[in-house]
């Protein structure tokens, strides 16, 4: 993934957002998430930043940053597959399919595999527990599913990431 060019115009960016709630009470959180809109996650760097220019210390940023789940300190993968663990989807064995995917991607929730490609992670309930156990891959839903049928959804976003790459096409399409 090449970065420079972008990466100077997201700093930039991320300074006239600071420059905008700079002094005005209760705008932490709402820096933060745009940073993050911006970012795709909260690099120390950027956390760095958000404190100076705002003038809080380091530690509450990483402290906010780490408290919400809606914040995340590392990259996300170009697939962010979210099982809901919420109680329909629960009861209907919806862990197993959460163990399924760590083991088949070698991660943990909350983390990304080491190509990019994919982020694990565990959601509430998303609204659809009528077709529980319920997993999301970025917004595509997947209702009514068992541990058997992970092997195929995940080889099919695999296969779709090689294909773009042969076509020259970047993991930009987020
Ligand atoms: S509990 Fe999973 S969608 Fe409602």
């Amino acid at each position: 993934m090449t970065q420079c060019l972008c990466q100077s115009k997201k700093l930039e960016k991320l300074h006239e957002i600071i420059a905008v709630h700079k002094g005005k009470a209760g705008t932490l959180i709402p820096v933060m998430h745009e940073a993050q809109d911006l970012f795709g996650h909260l690099p120390l760097d950027v956390q760095s930043m958000i404190a100076e220019g705002l003038e809080v210390p380091l530690a509450d940023v990483y402290a906010v940053a780490t408290f919400y789940s809606k914040f995340t300190l590392q990259p996300k993968g170009v697939y962010s597959i979210q099982v809901c663990l919420g109680t329909a989807c629960y009861v209907k064995g919806a862990q197993a399919l959460l163990d399924k995917l760590a083991e088949l991607l070698h991660i943990k929730v909350g983390e990304t595999t080491e190509d990019g490609l994919f982020t694990l992670e565990a959601t509430r309930c998303i609204g659809a527990c009528g077709l529980a156990p319920v997993m999301t891959v970025n917004d595509e839903v997947y209702g009514r599913l068992s541990v058997e049928q992970i092997d195929d959804i995940v080889h099919k976003y695999m296969e779709m990431a090689w294909k773009d790459e042969e076509h020259g096409d970047t993991s930009e399409s987020r």
